[in-house]
This record gives C-alpha cells, sequence and structure tokens, in this order.
C-alpha cells in the first residue's frame, strides 16, 4: 500500500533507493529463496571425531588420545601423519560425492579446524587437509553439489567438545583475545581462497557451536564475531565491492528468538542462521518413546522462522539414543543404557547403534518415519543437512547406511510418511 501523502523529495530518494537495491542485488551460488538445502556433513573427516571413527583411536592403544589434538600430540609424529593422509585419502572418495549427488542432495557441508590453516609454535597439529578441501572442490563441481566450508574448532576451543579438536572442561576461545584474532584470521584466509567459486562454495560457516551457555562472556564475543566475519567474508576484496558468498552464523544454542533483530537485510544481506537438532543428548530426551520424538521433530518447524533470518538445521539425525560408541567422548559410556556418568539406565543400547543387521524391523520404521519427519519439519525453512554421511559403526547416524537399509529414499522428496506431521 502505497501512503498518500509522500512529498516529490521522499518519492525521488525511495525510487534511488530501490534503484541501488536492485543494481546491488546479489548472485548467491544456491538459490536459498527459493530452493531448499538437502544435504549431509562430511563429519569425521578432515575433523576427527572418535565416535565417527573409533578404530582410528582404539589402533593407537593409548587412552590419552581423546580427540584430534592429542591423536597428535601423544603418538610418533611420522606415524600419526601418515595414518591421517590414509584416513583423508579413504573416509571420503569422488565416490561418496557420487553417490551424494545421486540420492538427490544438493550441498555438503565440510567441518575443518583451524589448524589446517595455522598453527602456532608449541601447538602439536598434523596439517594437510586443505589439499583435501580442494580435492571436494573438484568432485563438488564435478557432480554439482555445493559446498558450506565450516570453521568447526578455534584456537582454545569454542565448546570444550571433542569435535572441535580439543576436548576441554572449560574452553577458553572467547577468554583470550589472541585466539579471536587468529580466528579472525581463518576466517579472512579462507574467504578470500574461495570469494571467487561461490558457484561451488556459495557459503561459509563463519563457527561452529559456540558455547552459549557461557553467558554474556561468550555471547558478547560471539556476536563480535559474526559481524566481523560478515565484514571478512562479504568484503574480501578490499573494498566496497561484496562476494557473493553466503555467511552462516550458529544460533550458539541459543533460541531462535535472541536472534530476532540481529544482522537483519537489508543492512546486512545473505545471512543464514545455523541451528542444530539433536535429541538424544540429556537424560529426559533419552526416555522419549518413538511418538514423542516425531511429535517434537514436528513441532520444530514454526519455530525455525522467529528469528526472521533465513535458517537452516545445519546439523541433525535420526538417532534416538547416546548408544553410538564414543558419541559423548572415547572412553564415556551411554545416558540410554546408564553408563554415562549422572545418567540412569533406560535399556540396553543392544539393537539401537552399530550396523543396521541388528536394527530390527520396526526401529527401522521408526528412523524412516523420524527422517520424514525431521526433514518436512525443516523444510518449512531453508532445509536441512544430516549429520553425517558415514560412520564406521553407527549406522543410525549414517545417511550412507540409511539409503542402503531403506530408511532414507533414494530420492529424498519420495515419502512413505506424507501426513506424518499431520
Ligand atoms: C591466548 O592464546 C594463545 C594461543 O592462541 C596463547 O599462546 C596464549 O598463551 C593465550 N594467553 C593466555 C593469557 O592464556
Amino acid at each position: 500500500m502505497v501512503p498518500l501523502n509522500l512529498s516529490p523529495l521522499l518519492l525521488v530518494s525511495l525510487f534511488i533507493l530501490s534503484a541501488a537495491r536492485s543494481a546491488f542485488s546479489y548472485t548467491w551460488g544456491f538459490p536459498y529463496d527459493s530452493q531448499k538445502i538437502r544435504g549431509v556433513n562430511l563429519g569425521g573427516w578432515l575433523v576427527l571425531e572418535p565416535w565417527i571413527t573409533p578404530t582410528l583411536f582404539d589402533i593407537t592403544g593409548d587412552s590419552r588420545i581423546i580427540d584430534e589434538y592429542t591423536y597428535c600430540q601423544y603418538q610418533d609424529k611420522t606415524k600419526a601423519a601418515a595414518a591421517l593422509k590414509v584416513h583423508w585419502d579413504t573416509w571420503i572418495t569422488e565416490q561418496d560425492f557420487k553417490d551424494i549427488a545421486a540420492a538427490g542432495l544438493n550441498h555438503v557441508r565440510i567441518p575443518i579446524g583451524y589448524w589446517a590453516f595455522d598453527v602456532a609454535s608449541g601447538e602439536p597439529w598434523i596439517q594437510g587437509q586443505v589439499a583435501y578441501l580442494y580435492k571436494a572442490i573438484a568432485w563438488a563441481q564435478k557432480y554439482n553439489l555445493k559446498i558450506i566450508v565450516d570453521l568447526h574448532g578455534v584456537p582454545g576451543s569454542q565448546n570444550g567438545f571433542d569435535n572441535s579438536g580439543q576436548k576441554m572442561n572449560s574452553p577458553t576461545w572467547h577468554l583470550n583475545a589472541t585466539n579471536v584474532q587468529r580466528s579472525n584470521a581463518v576466517i579472512t584466509k579462507i574467504a578470500s581462497q574461495f570469494k571467487d567459486m561461490s558457484g561451488v562454495i556459495p557459503a561459509i560457516a563463519a563457527l561452529n557451536e559456540p558455547a552459549g551457555w557461557y553467558g554474556t562472556a561468550m555471547m558478547n564475543v560471539v556476536k563480535q564475531f559474526w559481524h566481523d566475519s560478515y565484514g571478512n567474508i562479504r568484503y574480501p576484496y578490499g573494498g566496497d565491492r561484496t562476494s557473493n558468498t553466503v555467511v552462516i552464523i550458529s544460533d550458539a544454542f541459543q533460541p531462535a528468538s535472541y536472534w530476532r533483530g540481529f544482522m537483519p537485510a537489508p543492512r546486512w544481506e545473505g545471512v543464514i542462521l545455523d541451528t542444530h537438532i539433536y535429541q538424544v543428548f540429556d537424560n529426559s530426551l533419552v526416555r522419549w518413546s518413538e511418538d514423542q520424538h516425531i511429535k517434537a521433530a514436528c513441532s520444530r518447524g514454526p519455530g525455525l522462522q522467529e528469528s526472521g533470518l533465513w535458517t537452516v538445521v545445519g546439523e541433525w539425525s535420526p538417532a534416538r539414543t547416546d548408544c553410538a560408541k564414543y558419541l559423548n567422548g572415547r572412553g564415556v559410556g551411554a545416558r540410554y543404557d546408564g553408563t554415562y556418568p549422572g545418567s540412569s539406565r533406560v535399556g540396553s543400547c543392544a539393537g539401537f547403534s552399530g550396523k543396521a543387521v541388528t536394527f530390527s524391523d520396526s526401529y527401522k520404521t521408526f528412523l524412516r518415519k523420524f527422517w520424514e519427519a525431521q526433514t518436512k519439519a525443516y523444510e518449512t525453512e531453508r532445509g536441512w543437512i544430516q549429520w553425517c554421511w558415514k560412520a564406521e559403526q553407527a549406522d543410525e547416524w549414517s545417511y550412507q547406511a540409511g539409503l542402503k537399509n531403506g530408511w532414507i529414499p533414494q530420492n529424498p522428496t519420495n515419502r512413505l510418511y506424507p501426513n506424518i506431521c499431520g
């Protein structure tokens, strides 16, 4: 509706403004405004995770090795480097990209740690990951997949999870300005390397899962980091010229309402909020019935729009227990069977994790329903990226195993339960 009392001056400036807006409209590498993100995370490849490849950790025979940092710290360097090279060469290959494309997916999110780009003296990290990122780019181009480069670990750790590279009780990233400066430098490096490749890398995720539960001390650093990352990713040319690269920011475990009004368009263009939804990392959640899991998934849809930002569910899984070996850390047990500190037993993990041959038909039917409920709910916003493409011995998490064993359809729009969410 046009107000009637506009002054000529205001009309002229509105005209200039709208002309300027269209002159500066962006060509994203993927039509995020009109098509759904359907993807998988290539977890456990360029950042090790004990639960995704338990063998790689067990074979060391050293129980102090609980993450990639200690993997590099407590082994002979040459031996560790050789094992990592074999892992990088074999865990994900061109065939995976071919299979991912053949499954009707359009995105892969690739976690990578800061240490692939920057190792300070005294740090034990072993490098070599970036060459594999370039292989992935070539494969993605060949099979017409989009890559999200996802900075998954920063100096001092942003969350203390083993998947940040360094498991620790009290993460220190946000407490140390040097850590944050190094992280900004890594994002700048990533953004400048890929600034002219938005056709294959349409988006960069500035930092995975910073631990928002540390309160304002953490959140103030996180919000400043999102602002700085926006500048680094959208303005990589050293002037006013913008890239076409979309900036993905993590919700840092805050509700969507927390982010309402944060980095709004049109002042900020091309921002996607990334939220992660798991229903297994809590004593009460692992007690839920199958129906409770499905109902909860369905109910997440509407809330995804509350921030006002484009929102993707960048991690989620059809798992309904935390039974996968080492899921809570190497040598740590599961809430579901009561072997995790402070948990009480719900039941046996047998038949809930491991190889699909051990899964009952009714469990596989549940996995299919839960998968359909989640993808349906998440497609009410920008879409979804399942965690993860493959896992050594946790088929309930593996997209690849889901395809092979029928609880994930070969075409993600094929639904056996189209009314699962009512
Ligand atoms: C801050 O982090 C850097 C590494 O990024 C480390 O060298 C330095 O000692 C830390 N400073 C403090 C005060 O902990």
